[in-house]
């Protein structure tokens, strides 16, 4: 039992959760609303981190990345504004700047907590476009900024190049067989934005970033003014790109990007762009992170009104059980914008049919809906 001191000063016993109940109010270990929203679980030596935005009453009101740690998915401990706004003028991270979909990864190499978010400087709306990265030495933050840009200035996508470098272009060795490269016409006005984003910066808004099996994370970013998104290789370090990039789902203007892995294959979920409005999520597939990307379908299963809404969510992350074979958490959204801290959480776990996701709404569920992983595994 932990003890909450509720508004009128007396204290009360806050019950321990016992089940992940989608939509419904949740609480922390001290009975305080849990704030964390369009985040990431990350699994670091026995505990789950959830970072996620912190949000106030208003939409304007967001004091920074908030974190939350746990051992069982369901009972959280608030660890505090784990990056935090400045009051300071002309800052970076002034407040009135805006951090979204913020994503932890842990660098097995540096021993460092990488944080990438989506990154509006202050007062200019969603315009600037930008990515943001901190770093940590402990998963509990404080993490700082390292920096905020828009990446991948000055080079093109490894898929659609200007054709006078196409004529004499050597195809790199990572570059899949199967990948499409197309000849940019600087007069089509489809390609307006990503000439801009060659000489200012490509735009990046909803992101995420994820980590490999060997170790190498990469940044998915929708860009050209949402239509595209790109997905682009990171540093050993995890704190900048190397350049290699790619466009994918070309025109489709695809948000809130969730990846995965399965048997060798890469997954993405992702939504439509409506803004805060809820719309149908579309999964993809590829046996290659550079794509070609398929669209399969919408995972969520049930009756239409339901599934045309994705149960009234948007995606954040799909984060997999260590040691556990197919145990994918789909962690999602259920935005009230009229009190955007009213807003509610929707997790539910992925099922495979077909080797393809499919996500039957669970009114509430814990871990032993997946299979431990058995002693022999080694494990
Ligand atoms: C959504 C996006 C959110 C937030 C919102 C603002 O499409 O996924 O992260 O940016 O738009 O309207």
């Amino acid at each position: 039992m932990f003890v909450a001191v509720i508004s009128n000063g007396i204290s009360a016993q806050v019950p321990r959760a016992t089940a992940i109940v989608s939509g419904e109010a949740w609480l922390d270990s001290k009975g305080n609303r849990i704030t964390a929203h369009a985040g990431s679980v990350l699994f670091h030596e026995g505990h789950f981190y959830w970072y996620g935005e912190r949000r106030g009453k208003t939409i304007d009101e967001q004091p920074g990345v908030r974190a939350y740690r746990s051992t069982d998915l369901m009972n959280w401990e608030d660890l505090g504004t784990v990056l935090s706004k400045t009051t300071t003028p002309g800052d970076t991270l002034e407040v009135g700047c805006i951090i979204e979909r913020p994503k932890v990864l842990f660098n097995r190499k540096t021993g460092k907590f990488i944080m990438w978010f989506h990154f509006e400087d202050k007062g200019r709306g969603y315009g600037p476009a930008k990515y943001g990265v901190a770093i940590a030495d402990a998963p509990q933050g404080p993490f700082t900024l390292v920096r905020a840009e828009r990446p991948n200035k000055g080079i093109w996508p490894a898929n659609a190049q200007p054709a006078e470098m196409i004529a004499s272009y050597q195809r790199p060795e990572w570059l899949p067989e199967s990948m499409r490269i197309i000849s940019i016409d600087a007069s089509d006005k489809r390609y307006k934005r990503l000439i801009d984003g060659f000489n200012d910066g490509q735009e990046a808004r909803d992101q995420t970033v994820w980590q490999d099996e060997d170790g190498k994370a990469y940044h998915f970013y929708s860009s050209e003014m949402n239509g595209t998104m790109h997905i682009a290789e990171l540093s050993e370090d995890y704190l900048s790109h190397t350049g290699k990039y790619v466009r994918a789902l070309w025109g489709q203007s695809r948000e809130a990007p969730c990846v995965f892995k399965r048997n060798g294959r890469y997954y993405l979920i992702t939504s439509g762009c409506t803004g805060w409005a809820p719309n149908p999520a579309m999964l993809h597939v590829s046996d290659s992170i550079w794509g070609p990307w398929k669209d399969i379908h919408n995972p969520w299963q049930g009756e239409e009104a339901m599934t045309r809404v994705s149960f009234e969510s948007q995606g954040a992350m799909i984060f997999s059980l260590p040691n556990y074979k197919d145990a994918f958490v789909f962690l999602s959204d259920r935005w009230r914008p009229k009190q955007i801290s009213d807003s509610r959480y929707v997790w539910q776990i992925l099922e495979f049919k077909d080797n393809h996701a499919i996500i039957n709404w669970r009114d509430r569920w814990d871990l032993s809906v997946f299979t431990p992983p058995s002693a022999s595994d080694g494990k």
